[in-house]
């Protein structure tokens, strides 16, 4: 399949692995791009830019295929060393970028200067726009079902893809509820031009993650999501847990006095309990709605190939089915 985002980053298919906090490592990113979609690492999972530097390089052995990495821009009082994490990624030959949280402009002219091509996420059309104004090559929506912050517009997909299509030149790709040929059809249909997943490439075999993670995933429903940090603007939907409820809970009493200090047990440093060591009831990890279509755990590879038989059957079988019927109901009835 052949589209902008395709083209525009030198792979087979139009599938991204959207940037995870401490699932995107080499292992993560190797096999997606080796599968033919684009693989990220995320950058600030390996803690210094020095780690990341032996992070690219891990990865460099594991494909010979493009891979990029993700960089996200927190709201922090200690923010991380963003230039170093830049100069590692320069430094370390990658040519494309995955941005999000913030807008990326105070680093476009390096990334530019370096020929790195970016790919900002947001959660909104304005955002969008904005990101096409400094210059990005591609955006990547992210819609209300995603799994991580969808921001605090809760507009979804079926309405904020074609609104984006309607609003940006540059291309995008559809992220959030992505699972299936089904879903990369529709996000086409919509105006992508190709789609981001996350949660679904956490229940691959390749994924390095614990067991218990991928089968979370299998057992749960498009109903187990919660939306925990509402009252604090930095809304983050997660795999409910019982971590997760116990801070919900101190949402509903401390109401809108509620500070980070009250919730920081349920999700400070949960990140490697979860996925390290398999905690599941640690508190709160991002997580899609779209678990509820996921029913099994099978290779990247597998899992990519499948999408895409599925994607082309539905275009030309189902699809073009149903203007086959119409013309000949046409021809019948004249
Ligand atoms: C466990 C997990 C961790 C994530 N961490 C990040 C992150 O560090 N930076 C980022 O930009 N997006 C992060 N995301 C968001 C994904 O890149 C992607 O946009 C999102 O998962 C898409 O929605 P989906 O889960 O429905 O596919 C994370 C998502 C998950 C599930």
């Amino acid at each position: 399949m052949k589209t902008r985002i395709t083209e525009l980053f030198g792979i087979e298919h139009p599938i991204i692995q959207g940037g995870m906090h401490y699932v995107g490592f080499a292992e993560m990113a190797a096999a997606v791009s080796n599968a033919g979609g684009l693989g990220l690492i995320t950058g600030l999972t390996q803690g210094t830019p020095e780690n990341l530097t032996k992070e690219i390089a891990r990865c460099r052995e594991m494909t010979d295929k493009p891979f990029g990495v993700n960089l996200t821009f927190l709201p922090s009082v200690n923010p991380p060393d963003y230039p170093g994490f830049m100069d590692a990624i320069i430094k370390g030959g990658i040519k494309i970028v995955e941005t999000a949280g913030n807008n990326p402009q105070k680093y476009m002219p390096a990334l530019k200067a370096a020929g790195i091509k970016v790919i900002h996420k947001c959660t909104s059309v304005r955002h969008s726009l904005k990101a096409e104004t400094v210059g990005v090559d591609a955006v990547s929506v992210d819609g209300f079902e995603c799994g991580g912050h969808p921001g605090e517009d809760d507009v979804p997909n079926f309405i904020l893809l074609p609104r984006a299509g309607e609003e940006l030149t540059i291309p995008f790709v559809a992220s959030g509820g992505m699972a299936d040929g089904r879903s990369l059809v529709a996000a086409l249909a919509m105006g992508a031009e190709g789609m981001n997943m996350g949660t679904r490439f956490i229940a691959t075999q390749d994924a390095p993650v614990h067991q218990h993670v991928k089968d979370a995933l299998v057992a749960a429903s498009e109903l187990d999501t919660r939306l925990i940090m509402r009252p604090l603007r930095n809304t983050e939907r997660v795999l409910t847990n019982a971590g997760v409820e116990r801070l919900l809970e101190k949402e509903r009493t401390l109401g809108a006095a509620i500070t980070f200090a009250d919730i920081a047990p349920e999700v400070a440093g949960v990140y490697p309990l979860i996925f390290r060591d398999g905690q599941m009831d640690a508190g709160g990890w991002s997580c899609g709605m779209v678990a509820g279509l996921i029913h099994d755990i099978p290779t990247v590879k597998d899992l990519i190939d499948r999408i895409m038989a599925e994607a082309e059957s539905l275009i030309a079988e189902r699809l073009a089915g149903f203007l086959g019927q119409r013309a000949g109901a046409r021809l019948e009835t004249a």
